[in-house]
């Protein structure tokens, strides 16, 4: 049995170079949106006529992702991940359940706003003010 701890040693080595690769084959855009959410119906598309999604969006987002969306919020040098421009081609050509699913449930240092904004109009409304960040 004197190969055991070898074996182990190799295969701690593998495992860490397999997530290394993972790593920087699929940096912060690896964030996959289960299929439940990607498709999502927004019954809201388009509207924002009392201006909710803007004000949520100053209220909770701002402070990281900036005034216009370019992540140069105050509180954006403090984060380790770096933000994606939500002006961009490549958020925008997100479907609206996918922005949805990133904004309301988050991961790491993208908070969870499941509880902040708790009515499903508002995030839809939000969703929407994304949208007309657009460049
Ligand atoms: C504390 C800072 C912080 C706040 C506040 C915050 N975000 Fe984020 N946001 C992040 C970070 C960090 C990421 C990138 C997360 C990752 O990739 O792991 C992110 C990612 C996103 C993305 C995904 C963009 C992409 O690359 O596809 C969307 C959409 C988003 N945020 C919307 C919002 C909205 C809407 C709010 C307000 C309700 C908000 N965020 C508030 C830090 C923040």
């Amino acid at each position: 049995m004197k190969t055991r701890p070898k074996s182990a040693l190799t295969l701690a080595m593998v495992a860490l170079f397999t997530m290394t690769i993972f790593a920087f084959t699929f940096p912060q855009d690896g964030w996959v949106v289960p299929e439940k959410y990607k498709n999502m119906k927004n019954e809201y598309a388009g509207e924002d006529e009392d201006g909710i999604g803007e004000e949520l969006y100053n209220q909770h987002c701002k402070s990281c992702h900036g005034k216009e969306g370019y992540g140069d919020g105050t509180k954006a040098k403090e984060l380790e991940t770096e933000l994606n421009d939500l002006t961009s081609a490549e958020v925008q050509s997100q479907t609206d359940g996918e922005l949805y699913y990133k904004a309301i449930i988050g991961r790491d240092e993208m908070p969870n706003f499941e509880k902040k904004i708790r009515d499903e109009e508002d995030r839809w409304m939000l969703i929407n003010y994304l949208r007309s960040l657009a460049k």
